[in-house]
């Protein structure tokens, strides 16, 4: 026990405004398996995608609070719509290391595309907010950068519609004018996304490279904590502990689809009455 008071061998935090972010954890397990996670969904209040700047910021501060008082030594913001709209914000107010998941794509992005021409997808909160535009300009200012926001991509994952053809033509509908933009990477900026990746594939056609921010940004934790000497010594393995505000209907087949995995214990926490 004495153990968990080094910094390194404190837990990672993960938090997203629902199952998203279990794309994340998923990839993070993967690369980190001798990491202890604490994941926070905020069922309660998904989607933030749909939310000003303000609530988004004001939500992100509490679930990242939630997560600075389970003792976390890191914290990824596995969210698109909190990464674009509240990083800096949640940076400037917690001492401790905090990464997002847009610059991690948005590098990846610059080192796949060969036409310079990248399409970004996302919620309307991430796609408003130019956070993706403005990270691939800044390492690659002569990359010309098409947005489209999808938001019928959340529920479709959600709902787990991913050979239907409904979303097949949903798809298509939306990533049509990305196409014509001869665009020839595609971000997906949303934690919900990497779900739908193989309808996504067959619509934009072998020649686009999807890009999977959460894959990405497992790498960016890594050297993260490398950096800080908080890479975990120990090797036991823990489980990850997951918290949630609300247990939707269905979440045990919805987060098993998300994760990979089974989930088999969930406690819930009203992360708005922390005192
Ligand atoms: N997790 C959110 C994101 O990556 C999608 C769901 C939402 O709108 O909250 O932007």
């Amino acid at each position: 026990m004495k153990n968990m008071q080094e910094p390194w061998e404190r837990p990672i935090g993960i938090f997203d405004s629902g199952v998203g972010g279990l794309t994340v954890v998923k990839e993070i397990m993967k690369l980190l398996p001798f990491e202890a996670i604490i994941y926070f969904g905020d069922t309660a209040r998904v989607p933030y995608g749909t939310k000003s700047k303000e609530t988004i910021t004001r939500f992100a501060m509490e679930d990242a609070a939630f997560l600075l008082k389970k003792n976390v030594k890191a914290i990824v913001v596995a969210c698109n719509s909190v990464s674009s709209n509240s990083l800096e914000y949640l940076k400037s107010s917690f001492d401790i290391p905090i990464i997002g998941v847009i610059e991690p794509g948005a590098l990846y992005a610059c080192k796949k595309t060969r036409n310079k021409k990248i399409g970004i997808t996302g919620t309307a909160a991430t796609i408003e907010s130019g956070a993706y535009e403005y990270s691939i300009r800044e390492i690659c200012p002569e990359a010309v950068v098409y947005s489209k926001s999808c938001p019928l991509f959340v529920p479709l994952a959600e709902e787990g519609w991913i050979e239907k053809e409904s979303t097949f033509f949903i798809a298509r509908d939306y990533l049509q004018e990305l196409l014509d933009k001869d665009i020839d990477t595609l971000l997906l900026g949303c934690t919900h996304y990497p779900i739908l990746k193989q309808v996504i594939q067959k619509v934009v056609g072998k020649g686009i490279f999807l890009i999977d921010s959460a894959y990405f940004t497992s790498i960016a934790l890594k050297e993260l904590l490398e950096e800080n000497n908080l890479l975990r010594k120990s090797t036991a393995i823990i489980e990850p502990l997951f918290f949630l505000s609300d247990i939707p209907r269905r979440f045990s087949e919805i987060g098993e689809r998300f994760l990979g995995k089974r989930i088999k214990k969930i406690s819930v926490v009203d992360v708005t009455k922390q005192t």
